[in-house]
């Protein structure tokens, strides 16, 4: 590939990209490989590197509970296959850190050393580094579309908390209908989608239906937590 190949980065709403990768846990076709699965495609800048690996540590040790939400993790760096194998058996037999020791990462780590995916993907921003990917979170859903990016420096860590809970806030909304508030969390109340015509405005102001308006085009209504729970985790 010409070094001045210029790639459009995909978007919320564009199909995945397809491609075919070798990883540490064999051969994978992306997306075609995780169909009916919610899939987070995620870059790390480079492996045998600190704040990278407090991060696979931290989605290892969460991946059963991402799994139970549906949703595969799939990780890449430019590095090369056995330098992955090298550095995921070094984090279980020598890293201990925030009390998680032990782990062994069971997603995929793909290699690309051609870094063909992480262009294809935006994951190279020269700005920050033409040699390393930064960290790019794709959320693709079951139908292989990318419905959240994130993007985050060499710098900094990502927050695994807001992770999860963007996966089970995209759920909730295609699930139920709904979009969700600033810092929404299972259990508070949700944004009915707006109202369409005169009258429906003039009933949710008038209080005729069982929501809370702040004004006709901003109304919420309860959504229990057991509900998206039972929904969303099969629980
Ligand atoms: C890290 O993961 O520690 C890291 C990687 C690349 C640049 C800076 C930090």
């Amino acid at each position: 590939m010409c070094e001045n190949t210029s790639y459009a980065m995909p978007r919320i709403g564009d199909k995945a990209p397809e491609f075919k990768a070798v990883t540490t846990q064999g051969e994978i076709n992306f997306p075609s490989d995780y169909s009916g699965s919610w899939v987070i495609l995620f870059s790390h800048p480079a492996d045998f590197t600190p704040v990278c690996t407090s991060e696979f540590m931290t989605f290892a040790s969460m991946e059963k509970q991402f799994n139970e939400a549906n949703c595969k993790l799939v990780g890449l760096s430019v590095d090369g296959l056995y330098s992955h194998i090298a550095w995921l058996r070094t984090i279980k037999e020598k890293i201990e850190y925030k009390g998680m020791k032990n782990v062994e990462v069971n997603f995929p780590l793909i290699e690309d050393i051609t870094m063909e995916v992480a262009r294809t993907y935006g994951m190279l921003q020269p700005g920050e580094s033409s040699t390393k990917a930064v960290r790019a979170v794709f959320f693709i859903d079951p139908k292989g579309i990318i419905r959240t990016i994130i993007y985050y420096p060499l710098s900094l860590g990502r927050n695994f908390d807001e992770l999860y809970r963007v996966l089970i806030g995209l759920q909730t909304a295609d699930a139920f209908s709904v979009a969700l508030p600033a810092d929404w969390r299972p259990g508070d109340d949700v944004i009915v989608p707006p109202a369409g015509s005169c009258g429906v405005a003039k009933n949710r102001m008038e209080g005729k239906e069982d929501m809370k308006c702040y004004d006709w085009f901003f109304c919420t209504k309860k959504l229990d937590k057991e509900k998206v729970l039972k929904t969303v985790l099969k629980k």
